[in-house]
């Protein structure tokens, strides 16, 4: 097929992007979303500081705009993401252990349920574990005042909220087999184990010169899918350009191709103009919207 979706799904996978609302405007933009990709994950509009900006009420303005954008299109949809430490309003950091339970609960429910059927797989909870060697979880208000039982907490009531909707744990510097790679999947074989319901696990794949395509990244991904659940690249970027930009996106889409439970791929943006590593070029179209050989690897490569 002629583009990254259609010959994604020829294998059976999807190939998708981040979206941001604010450019559903721009018409290349809207067009190369169109053609190219049959899924989307909002950027920032389905995180809690976008949804529930004050206690429990809740603006899903952007978010809608760009779920009604995918569903008319036929896309799927990536929910990203319900449990952050991250672009999370102050008021969550300032509630007591009770009430911080009752809140992210809260959350999850309620921005599920807004979107019961329409989600393919949500990210329900993303970045829980440190960088480095400990394997420790990350310092954040869930980990800090519920401790590590807020992350099966969390899977619990999200499986309640939207029963249909794939459940996913999304991290970074988990591409490759580490220490913190190796903690995530103690973890997942642990939910797993004792039945706490886990779909999925999302591997963010940020790329660049100082942390580039893995090695073992193929070997990594399966043996979380021999565990019994999908796996997903979800947020890939790789900083750089030409042949050796390429290079790395077509090793990337291979590794996922190579294990049958790899679902699907999204990368971290369209274009290079919008990219969130402002100081580089990690997309697969440049600032114009045109093709760059690292584009033309990933269809090869499909
Ligand atoms: C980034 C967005 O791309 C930026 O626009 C925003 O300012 C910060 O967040 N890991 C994630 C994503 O899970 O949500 C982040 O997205 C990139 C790193």
């Amino acid at each position: 097929a002629s583009t990254l979706g259609a010959s994604a799904a020829e294998k059976g996978r999807y190939f998708g992007t981040a979206v941001a609302a604010n450019h559903l405007g721009e018409s290349p933009y809207v067009s190369t979303l169109n053609t190219e990709f049959n899924s989307v994950t909002p950027e920032n509009e389905m995180k809690w500081d976008a949804l529930e900006k004050s206690r429990n009420s809740f603006s899903y303005g952007p978010a809608d705009q760009i779920v009604s954008h995918a569903q008319s299109r036929n896309m799927k949809v990536r929910g990203h993401t319900l449990v952050w430490h991250s672009q999370l309003p102050s008021w969550v950091g300032s509630l007591n252990a009770t009430e911080l339970r009752s809140a992210m609960n809260n959350h999850i429910t309620q921005v599920m349920q807004h979107y019961r059927g329409k989600i393919h797989s949500w990210d329900v909870v993303n970045e829980a574990f440190q960088d480095g060697s400990s394997g420790a979880r990350r310092s954040s208000p869930f980990q800090d005042k519920l401790g590590n039982g807020f992350i099966e907490e969390a899977f619990r009531t999200a499986r309640a909220a939207d029963p249909a909707a794939k459940l996913c744990y999304n991290d970074y510097n988990t591409d490759g087999q580490n220490a913190k790679s190796n903690a995530v999947y103690n973890m997942v074989k642990d939910f797993k184990q004792r039945g706490v319901p886990i779909d999925c696990v999302g591997f963010q794949s940020h790329f660049n010169s100082a942390s580039p395509v893995p090695g073992d990244y193929q070997a990594n991904l399966k043996r979380f899918a021999d565990l019994g659940v999908d796996v997903q690249i979800t947020e890939l970027d790789i900083e750089g350009s030409g042949s050796s930009q390429a290079d790395s996106y077509s090793r990337a889409v291979n590794a996922c191709l190579a294990v049958t439970r790899c679902t699907g791929i999204t990368v971290w943006g369209i274009t290079d103009k919008y990219s969130w590593r402002a100081s580089g070029t990690p997309l697969l179209f440049d600032g114009n919207y045109n093709k760059k050989p690292a584009y033309h690897s990933v269809l090869a490569a499909l």
